[in-house]
């Protein structure tokens, strides 16, 4: 075992999470409001890699910021995604200290390399994970990280035209439909609701598309 001091036990305030780095692993350390105990997790969130010292606790949980992942404290297990958990590591309170075996967390970084190059651009903020969801962050990383360095100094190009199926479809337009005549109609009025799209169109108000409704 290698004994490593995190943090003295009189600095730790209940549920007011610190951070501590052994082995290159980020940690936070939780102390508990009931009882001399405390946890110390993995202290990067299992989503996108936020500092779980950023985040919030409450009600025995530590909620990430960045997006609502949730912990128990306790346990470290995630709330919603079981599995994607924070590890506990061992640790205890002695000569009015928090300690940890370094070992152990050098031993858990092996199999969870860290990727973080904490002094460069981005450091410990980096984003490895990404999402489907926004699949240009990572073009937008680059570029902040490497400037034009690496797509030379047009930046990105590629071949002139519009593929055909990221074209707008017809489906792709929504149409509202809304009364345009001020008083309200009887029920027996009739109600032109022919739609006109193009350059025929009269009342262009939807000007990408100039596509109106006509009543
Ligand atoms: S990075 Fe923590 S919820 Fe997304």
């Amino acid at each position: 075992m290698n004994k490593q001091k995190l943090i003295a036990w009189r600095e730790l305030k209940p549920e007011v999470p610190a951070h501590a780095r052994i082995a290159n692993v980020d940690l936070v350390i939780i102390r508990w409001p009931d009882a001399e105990e405390v946890s110390v997790l993995y202290g990067r969130c299992q989503h996108r890699g936020a500092l779980m010292v950023d985040g919030s606790v409450g009600d025995e949980k530590l909620t990430c910021r960045l997006h609502g992942s949730t912990y128990r404290y306790r346990s470290g297990k995630n709330i919603h995604y079981p599995g994607a958990d924070l590890r506990r590591f061992s640790a205890w309170i002695e000569e009015g200290a928090v300690w940890v075996d370094a070992d152990e967390i050098a031993e858990w970084e092996q199999s969870n390399p860290q990727k973080y190059q904490r002094d460069a651009y981005q450091g410990d903020y980096a984003d490895f994970k990404g999402s489907d969801d926004e699949p240009h962050v990572k073009a937008i990383q680059a570029l902040a990280a490497d400037g034009l360095e690496k797509v030379g100094h047009h930046g990105a190009m590629a071949a002139m035209g519009v593929p055909g199926r990221t074209l707008p479809k017809w489906d792709d337009i929504q149409i509202l439909t809304a009364q345009l005549h001020r008083p309200p109609l009887l029920d027996d009025e009739p109600v032109d609701t022919r739609v006109t799209i193009g350059s025929r169109s009269r009342s262009p108000w939807l000007w990408i598309s100039r596509c109106s409704f006509r009543t």
